[in-house]
This record gives structure tokens, C-alpha cells and sequence, in this order.
């Protein structure tokens, strides 16, 4: 049967009425979106962290370098992620991005690292898979340690991997050169559907980049160009990335009791970027804007300024020329945006 996302619509069929109703929506949110879509994120487990190296190699000297273990004391068992930190040779806390990545290395296509470190911002890379493989394997790396529910909403790869980078961020909160309030997360395509899905859930980001993510990330899934990805094509080849009822929408777009804006929209009051590329029908960029244009109205009724309203726009949306790709241009969109709002309270 069809169903109208409306997003200010609770449960109840009761509407949205002002920034004081919000919390309680938005927990409705995640929870529709948990339960049909990418499965349930786990309650928080103990982590530490531990410096194994440090070199000033980067960057002509000027860019601090620690290689790190994260043991996390899982439910099941510890599991040790290496990650690693990277900041420029600055006093004070600074500004860091939690950067969702395909590669291990410092040094790649998708981090202009000397830019990035001359913007004052430090940089935790977590290398998605050695948190877990990008497959249907779920008994690897972190997820051989956390218990997964066997009732159709248990994690999937997306969580799991949003996840493990809230616990990155557990112990770079502990850290005297990090600063809380301006802490971002940032991913491309599959890690860009699970940036957002990390800042949705994860009250401490202040800033979501959500970088070509397409679906079942900030495309809007209703009404897409038929050249997009979608619901049965994704499911097909990824089951693993979500819970099982996700399945139930193979077809069914219109029937899904949310879309995508309510991912967007879950990260209200804080802030979120969405960058798209202009040939990256794929993912979709016009309904990633859409869901950005959507989601805007809880910002508004929170009284806040949402979707595109200039400097204090909470929501911004960027159309980069070319193809899918995590570009220079695109990181100077997120880090001019951060920029633009670091003093704004929130
Ligand atoms: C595939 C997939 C997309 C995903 C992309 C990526 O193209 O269909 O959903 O975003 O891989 O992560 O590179």
C-alpha cells in the first residue's frame, strides 16, 4: 500500500508543532529507518586507545602523524581496529573530520591531505575494512565480536561500519587537541550512505558530509531517474550493506514506510553537506538534492534555518561538475561550509 512519508508526521498521526516536539519525532526516524532499512546500531561498548607510532613525515613537517590501535571491548570479544591520526603541527583543540575510507594510506586520491591539514583541520582515517569486510561475511573483523539480531533488523555492513567510526570518536573525544564542538564525518558513495547514516545516529557530529551516496544514502528514493541505482538493484548486489526487511522493498519504493530525507532529517539541529557530481546519474543527483529540499522543514520547525537559506543554512547541497568521485573541490565545499558555521551554536 502506498505510503506518504511526511516527515513531520509522528507516528500517532499527530503533526510536528515546534522545535520542542522534535526529539521525539526524531527518535521515530531513526527507528523506522533502523528497523526497515540498515538495522539496529549497537548500544555503545568501552573502548581504548593506544598510540603505537608517531611521525612528522607530512607535509614538510608541518603534519602530524599517530598510528593507533582502537581496542574495543565488544560484547563478544575485543577487537582491535587500527586507525590513523593526522593534524597539523598547530597548538590547541582542532577541528576533525572523521573520515570514512576505502584506503588504508595517507596518502590517495580521495584525501588531498596538504589542503586538508592546511585548513587547520586534524583527520581521523578509518579504513572501512578493517572494521569489516565488504561482504556477506559477518562473522569478520568487528562483526565476529558483536551479537546481530536474526529477526530482519539486525545490522548491516552500513551500521556496523557507522558503528565502529561513533567508537573512534569515543576515544578522539578524550584527546586535548580535539575540539568537540566542531567534530565532522565525511564519506564517499557507500561510505558517504554511511556517513550519513553516522551522523543521523550520532549526536556529537556537529557536521554530516555526505559525499555522492546515492541510494539508499541522501537519494531520495521515490520517483528516481530510472538510470539510478535503486531498492532491487542495491538489495541484489549488496544485501549484506542492510537488515533483511529492507528486501520487503524490492519494488515497493512507494510502499516504504520512510525515504531518504528522513536519514538528512535525523541529523537535525546540527548541519549537513551533500555534494553530488553532475554525471553521477547512478547515484542520482537530483534526488539527492530532493531529499536535502525535503528534509529542510524539520530544521524550519525547530527554527532554524534548513535548506539553501544562505551563510546560516543548516542543510547545503553542492553539484559539482564530472564524475562519482571524492574530489578536491568537494572537500573545499565541506571544509568552507564547516568553516562558515564553527562559531554558530547548537
Ligand atoms: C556501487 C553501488 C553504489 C555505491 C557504490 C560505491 O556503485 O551500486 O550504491 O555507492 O558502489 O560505493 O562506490
Amino acid at each position: 500500500m502506498a505510503f506518504d512519508p511526511v516527515l513531520l508526521k509522528r507516528n500517532d498521526g499527530a503533526m510536528v508543532k515546534c522545535a520542542g516536539d522534535w526529539e521525539a519525532r526524531r527518535a521515530e526516524l531513526l527507528d523506522v529507518l533502523s528497523r526497515e532499512e540498515y538495522g539496529y546500531m549497537p548500544k555503545a561498548a568501552p573502548v581504548e586507545c593506544e598510540t603505537l607510532s608517531k611521525n612528522n613525515d607530512h607535509y614538510g613537517g608541518h603534519g602530524l602523524a599517530e598510528e593507533m590501535a582502537l581496542t574495543i571491548h565488544a560484547p563478544l570479544g575485543d577487537y582491535r581496529l587500527p586507525l590513523t591520526l593526522i593534524k597539523p603541527d598547530l597548538p590547541g583543540r582542532l577541528p576533525l573530520f572523521l573520515f570514512l575510507s576505502f584506503e588504508k594510506e595517507l596518502y590517495q586520491k580521495y584525501f588531498p591531505l596538504q589542503e586538508v591539514l592546511s585548513r587547520g583541520y586534524a583527520v581521523a582515517l578509518i579504513h572501512y575494512k578493517s572494521v569489516s569486510s565488504d561482504d556477506g561475511d559477518m562473522q569478520n573483523g568487528l562483526a565476529a565480536v558483536m551479537p546481530r539480531s536474526q529477526d530482519g533488523t539486525g545490522w548491516g555492513k552500513l551500521t556496523l561500519w557507522a558503528w565502529a567510526a561513533s567508537r573512534v570518536l569515543d576515544a578522539m573525544l578524550l584527546r586535548p587537541d580535539v575540539d568537540a564542538n566542531n567534530i565532522a564525518v565525511i564519506g564517499h558513495s557507500r561510505l558517504g550512505k554511511t556517513a550519513l547514516w553516522c551522523g543521523a545516529n550520532d549526536e556529537r557530529i556537529r557536521f554530516v558530509c555526505v559525499n555522492d551516496s546515492g541510494a539508499s544514502g541522501a537519494a531520495y528514493a521515490r520517483g528516481k531517474d530510472p538510470r539510478g541505482e535503486n531498492v532491487r538493484i542495491i538489495t541484489h548486489h549488496f544485501p549484506f550493506w542492510f537488515c533483511e526487511n529492507y528486501q520487503a522493498y524490492v519494488d515497493r519504493e512507494n510502499d516504504m514506510p520512510f525515504d531518504q530525507h528522513y536519514a538528512v532529517a535525523a541529523c537535525c539541529p546540527r548541519f549537513v553537506a551533500v555534494s553530488s557530481a553532475s554525471e553521477d546519474y547512478w547515484a542520482g543527483p537530483e534526488s539527492e538534492k530532493k531529499s536535502c529540499e525535503k528534509a529542510s522543514e524539520a530544521w524550519e520547525i525547530c527554527g532554524l534555518k534548513g535548506f539553501d537559506a544562505g551563510a546560516d543554512a543548516r542543510v547545503s547541497y553542492n553539484l559539482r561538475d564530472g564524475i562519482h568521485f571524492l574530489s578536491l573541490e568537494d572537500w573545499r565545499f565541506y571544509m568552507d561550509f564547516i568553516d562558515e558555521r564553527r562559531g554558530v551554536s547548537w
